[in-house]
């Protein structure tokens, strides 16, 4: 798929479809809408008149031109109350008319916003909503079938320009496909199952990414974890025939290596479990506990494409938690990296632990700053359901530039307590900390036994387990992996240039 900025008289494109986005409030006597009304008779207006189209946001109608103009169609999709229209409102707007334009057959369109002023955003955004709800609206993942069905895209997405606008809007939509690429990589990632995303499969496709962009990779292999002690890790992976592997990107994009971002993110390929195993009804949908990992390496992918000016840190812990007869065992003592031991008291709490060593890791790498990103709880669904992202850290300013930065690119997140007197609940009788604790306010003590491996690095750890996948089909997202947290982390990294 290609994109491309329209400047010249639109009336004489050949398009398969021009699309013209409408206000409730647009007026049907000036702009595009008036000449296309001209050159079809009057068709429009009166329809808009009867009802037979709608401006309120998303509705959407096609019509044929009958060759009266060099477009085919015209399909005009409404945006809904002006006031309100902003970056998401637009790129909501985008994905509705690429699939409904998609489903009418159409291989290439010619989309005509109002001006970005108007619309309370920018040329930038509105290229970047553009060319991302484009992106996002087009993925599809490639199955298994014996024989595919086609998948449809479209071949050229166009947005047309106003007077001197057509820079920005380049800009724009350089970015948002960087953003979208990244997001629908890890969707892929996220959607692959565990037979053919094994950690040794998904390292090297990491590691593929990285050196695209000629970044600097080390994948560690068991043997290196067990030189660095990295004990905590080793205990999860013991139980699987598929060896562990930690991968490490590094992308310079200072002069000196400082200021250090790091993104660690879980990358369990299957969670079965492990000896405390999980229940057999629905246990197939762990093939997503590999999400948080697959965000970071989105987010490298999309910051390869934009190169911001930041020192971005990627670690990425991957294995597979499976019972075994060399499987770790409820009970038993794990020493992590950091020197602390940690008693297993669930085997299926195997995502603090790997990201237990990843964080020290990550800090003996230079880590400044950390994010991690874990399907880590099932309580965080029960807490903040499938659409908005759990937040915890150590440091106020730091959580706040995160929540800005989801904010920032249309990710719903909310922060949840550190309180003091939740651990209590991860003490052990026997170790340092235990890798349960209870029933009660599960995302917080799981969150907050990471932050004890952090220490007094800023960090921020952010729960996917209810974002990273969904069961229904939307506009930006077919069902499955959405791909959550690679824009807000890429945002992250363009705002701390
Ligand atoms: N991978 C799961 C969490 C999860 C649940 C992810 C649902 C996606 C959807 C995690 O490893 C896990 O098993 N967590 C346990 C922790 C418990 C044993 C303390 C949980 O949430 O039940
Ligand atoms: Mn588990
Ligand atoms: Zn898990």
């Amino acid at each position: 798929m290609k994109f491309d900025v329209i400047t010249n008289n639109v009336l004489e494109k050949e398009t398969d479809c021009l699309v013209l986005a409408l206000t409730e409030e647009a007026s049907q006597q000036e702009g595009l809408f008036k000449s296309l009304d001209q050159a079809l008779e009057g068709y429009l207006s009166k329809a808009l008149e009867n009802g037979q189209f709608s401006t309120k946001q998303k509705e959407v109608s096609i019509i044929h031109t009958f060759g009266k103009i060099a477009a085919k169609r015209v399909m005009l999709v409404g945006l809904g109350k002006q006031e309100k229209v902003d970056f998401e409102v637009l790129r909501e707007v985008t994905a509705r008319i690429v699939n409904d334009a998609v489903k009418a057959k159409c291989k290439d369109i010619v989309v005509n916003f109002l001006s970005a002023s108007s619309l309370g955003t920018t040329s930038v955004q509105m290229g970047h909503a553009f060319a991302e709800g484009t992106t996002l609206a087009s993925y599809k993942f490639d199955g298994y079938q014996k024989e595919k069905e086609e998948h449809k895209v479209l071949d050229v997405a166009a947005l047309v320009a106003a007077e001197g606008e057509q820079a920005q809007l380049e800009e724009g939509i350089h970015t948002g496909v960087a953003f979208a690429k990244g997001t629908n990589l890890a969707r892929d990632f996220v959607n692959m199952p565990a037979n053919y995303l094994t950690p040794t499969v998904f390292a090297k496709a990491a590691a593929e990414v990285a050196e695209r962009y000629g970044m600097e990779v080390e994948v560690l292999e068991r043997s290196d974890m067990e030189k660095l002690g990295m004990g905590a890790m080793l205990g999860v992976a013991q139980g699987s025939a598929n060896p562990p592997k930690l991968v490490v990107i590094k992308y310079q994009g200072r002069d000196t290596w400082d200021n250090v971002i790091s993104y660690v993110g879980k990358g369990i390929t299957f969670d079965t479990g492990g000896i405390s195993i999980k229940p057999a009804a629905g246990m197939e949908a762990m093939v997503m506990d590999m999400g948080g990992a697959a965000a970071v390496i989105g987010a490298m992918d999309a910051i390869g494409r934009i190169k911001p000016k930041v020192n971005i840190l990627a670690v990425v812990p991957m294995v597979e938690n499976m019972p075994d007869g060399a499987a770790y065992r409820p009970g038993d003592v794990l020493t992590s990296m950091s020197g602390r031991t940690i008693e297993v008291i669930s085997t299926d709490a195997e995502g603090r632990l790997i990201l237990a060593d990843a964080i020290t890791y990550a800090k003996t790498l230079g880590a400044d700053y950390i994010v991690d990103l874990a399907t880590l709880t099932g309580a965080v669904l029960v807490a903040l359901g499938t659409k908005t992202t759990a937040a915890m850290t150590n440091n106020k300013e730091w959580v706040s530039n995160v929540l800005q930065s989801a904010n920032d690119s249309g990710e719903l997140m909310w922060e949840l307590p550190t309180f003091d007197v939740y651990r209590e609940q991860y003490k052990s009788r026997i170790a340092d900390l235990k890798n349960t604790g209870g029933r009660h306010a599960g995302t917080i003590t799981a969150g907050m036994f990471l932050g004890e491996f952090a220490e007094e690095t800023p960090w921020v750890h952010l729960d996917i387990a209810g974002t990273a996948w969904q069961d229904k089909n939307s506009d930006l997202t077919p069902t499955g992996a959405t791909g959550v947290m690679v824009r807000t982390l890429t945002r992250l990294a363009l705002n701390k240039q």
